[in-house]
């Protein structure tokens, strides 16, 4: 079949190193080729597919036309178990079961840790004189992660964290598996934090009492056979939740916190509002669905 314009780029690299350091390469060969581009990625043949028509093709043909792929790194990194990488029935049945620790019960039952949290970071954040929002994002989500997922207290001051950001900045690099590259580095922390998951998670096993997180849900979740999650594929679960539910959400609010700064017209509507809420109260999940202009951010 012909394919889409655009081109392979050099042998064996393709456009990786473009790809990887030049954050307008899309646009870029959007503009030159049109929404549809070949190019060479990672060392695989590569479509970019690009707009509202395109996006709607790819999202609703999974497992039809698509499947689900991740570059060697991340696959390595993730774990053969972990949902990110499963597929068809499989993948469906595994993201019912997770679905579990995120049904809207167990939400409102995460809300106090992370007002407590986000609390103690906004009293910090306040005494600063200025500060650069994306490292400290980086540590407020890593902190909620923590605490929501795995029952911890200042995970990103604690060796979890440490590993972990060594384990994310192997996730998409070239898997040149030597002890000095960053994929070699991030497979050793793989190791050490699948370790400490397996400590915390034997823990939670013997009987130690948990708050409201989600590993406690998932320890008790069930699939429709009725059997439980095995400890090695809770570790990678676990393991991708603390990814998945990290990096975006630093991304998010930092993009949001920007565009705040940005437009004051909409922080005065956004302040406004939050003013209509008692400061001193503990949030519920029924005022988050009352914050409507505060909500339109998601839907946008
Ligand atoms: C602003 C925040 C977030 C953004 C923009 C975001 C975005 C995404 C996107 C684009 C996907 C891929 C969807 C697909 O392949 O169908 C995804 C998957 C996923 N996200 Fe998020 N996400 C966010 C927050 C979270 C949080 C807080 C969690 C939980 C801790 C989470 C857990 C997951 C999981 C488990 C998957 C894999 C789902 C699957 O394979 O079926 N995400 N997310």
């Amino acid at each position: 079949m012909a394919l889409p314009p655009g081109s392979f780029g050099l042998p064996l690299i393709g456009d990786s190193l473009k790809f990887l350091r030049d954050s307008q390469f899309a646009k870029k060969r959007h503009q030159q080729h049109g929404p549809i581009f070949k190019t060479s990625i990672f060392g695989q043949p590569t479509v970019f597919m690009c707009g509202q028509e395109a996006n709607l093709f790819v999202l609703s043909n999974d497992n039809r036309y698509f499947v689900v792929s991740f570059p060697p790194s991340t696959k390595a990194l993730l774990g053969p178990l972990s949902l990110a990488l499963q597929t068809g029935a499989n993948h469906q049945n595994r993201r019912k079961l997770l679905y579990q620790a995120f049904q809207p019960r167990a939400l409102a039952g995460y809300i106090g840790a992370m007002e407590n949290i986000t609390q103690r970071y906004l009293e910090k954040w306040v005494k600063m004189e200025t500060m650069t929002w994306y490292p400290e994002l980086r540590n407020y989500t890593f902190d909620v992660a923590g605490k929501l997922l795995v029952g911890i207290e200042n995970g990103s001051e604690t060796v979890l964290g440490h590993n972990f950001e060594i384990w994310s900045n192997g996730l998409f690099s070239i898997p040149l598996d030597v002890p000095w590259s960053q994929f070699g580095k991030a497979k050793k922390c793989r190791k050490l934090l699948l370790a400490e998951l397996e400590k915390i998670i034997r823990d939670r096993q013997q009987g130690t009492p948990s708050g409201n997180d989600a590993l406690s849900l998932l320890i008790s979740a069930r699939d429709d056979e009725g059997n439980s999650l095995s400890l090695e594929e809770l570790k990678d679960q676990v393991l991708l939740l603390l990814f998945a539910g990290h990096e975006t959400l630093t991304s998010a609010i930092a993009s949001f916190c920007l565009l705040l700064a940005q437009h004051p017209d909409v922080m005065a509507k956004v302040r406004a509002e939050q003013q209509q809420f008692p400061a001193r109260e503990p949030l519920t999940l029924e005022q988050l669905k009352q914050m409507t202009y505060l909500g339109l951010a998601e839907k946008a």
